[in-house]
């Protein structure tokens, strides 16, 4: 079992990476025995565990009042579940001492963590993510939100959970698409930091089969990565921009796609590409540095072809990304593993040098069905 330490501000917590991390002790350690507690799920999430999780519940003491299951993926993260959650809250009588439990994968934490932030200015959670992108990212470092029609996660609050328990157990059923998308998040962190995470990278084949303790340790690993530079900056004033290494061409794909086409991680893959080839173009990084980092992207395995004609389309959609501040944007680069450097730039020119990179892939060959005359 790993134990990473969160330091944030408003209150430290712990993140539990390995196989048995659901356990009463350690739900204990932050909510006492006879708390009011509210479980938030999925119905795919609890049909294949929900007995780990209500197990762990029960020998916790906890009061369960009420329990909600949320539709599949970003439409968890609406205004309207999240006012179905607020309200079942209330109904199950909820208040200050309560904790909300946050059982899922990243859509169901982000959501069930909004409504916890916000039900009466704030309670208690516990995240407990299923999946790995969820493990290594999204149930670390406190951000939680909604989408609106004019723009994913508008709205949101910093919310650090009290404790994170993951257990690479719950991988095991997850399909092979979403276990590669979370391997992209974790090579991110891999380049962010160097050393040995990369090699724990070698391939998502390689990471799924890898033994328990090789997992718990890439898991573990990245979310360290991510903790040490949440810790620096807890609200994305400065160093937190650069856990978004390849995720501006990220968010751009999955806009312009309307986030069916791409993983997460996929679209981050093509984006750490992005990120590679223009460190190299501003001589930051080596031909070879960059070429090791782009040989790191592509053995993460085979992933859905990037369509040239989707440039002006991802080009537009790079502008109204929020992360933008006034006309000047921030595109992390790497000199090497290990070596980011956040880069200023102006948005107008980060979408001509998207669009670009985009049409200048190769356009996916067109498969010829058998009997069809060529
Ligand atoms: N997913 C990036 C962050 O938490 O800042």
């Amino acid at each position: 079992m790993k134990r990473v330490r969160v330091e944030t501000t408003p209150h430290p917590y712990d993140v539990f990476v390995g196989e048995g991390a659901l356990h009463a002790r350690r739900v204990n350690a932050v909510v006492p025995r006879g708390a009011t507690a509210f479980l938030v799920s999925s119905e795919p999430v609890m049909r294949l565990h929900g007995e780990a999780v209500r197990g762990v519940l029960a020998s916790s003491g906890l009061d369960v009042r009420g329990e909600i299951l949320l539709p599949d993926g970003e439409s968890a993260k609406t205004a309207r579940e999240w006012e179905r959650m607020t309200v079942a809250m209330a109904r199950a009588g909820l208040d200050r001492g309560s904790v909300v439990v946050a059982f899922g994968g990243g859509t169901v934490g982000d959501a069930a963590g909004f409504a916890a932030a916000t039900y009466m200015r704030g309670l208690r959670w516990i995240q407990i993510p299923t999946t790995l992108l969820a493990m290594v990212d999204s149930s670390v470092g406190g951000k939680t939100g909604l989408n609106l029609k004019a723009g994913k996660n508008l709205v949101g609050a910093f919310h650090q959970p009290r404790l994170v328990l993951a257990d690479p157990r719950f991988l095991a059923t997850l399909p092979s698409h979403e276990f590669q998308s979370g391997v992209y998040e974790v090579l991110k962190c891999g380049l962010l930091a160097g050393g040995r995470l990369m090699g724990l990278v070698a391939s998502t084949r390689g990471l799924r089969k890898a033994s328990g303790t090789q997992l718990e340790a890439a898991i573990a690993g990245a979310v360290t990565v991510k903790a040490r530079i949440v810790e620096r900056d807890e609200r994305e004033s400065g160093d937190r921009a650069l856990l978004n290494l390849g995720h501006t061409l990220a968010h751009a794909l999955e806009a312009a796609t309307g986030y069916r086409t791409f993983t997460h991680g996929e679209a981050v893959g093509y984006g750490i590409e992005f990120a590679v080839d223009l460190s190299e173009e501003t001589g930051l990084a080596s031909p070879a540095a960059a070429a090791a980092m782009r040989k790191a992207v592509r053995s993460v395995g085979t992933r859905t072809t990037l369509d040239p004609s989707l440039a002006p389309k991802a080009a537009g959609a790079s502008l109204s990304d929020k992360k933008r501040d006034g006309s000047k944007t921030r595109e992390i680069l790497l000199a090497r593993p290990g070596k980011p450097v956040i880069h200023g730039l102006y948005a107008e020119s980060l979408a001509r040098l998207i669009r670009a990179w985009i049409a200048a892939r190769e356009r996916p060959k067109r498969t010829v069905k058998a009997n069809e005359p060529v």
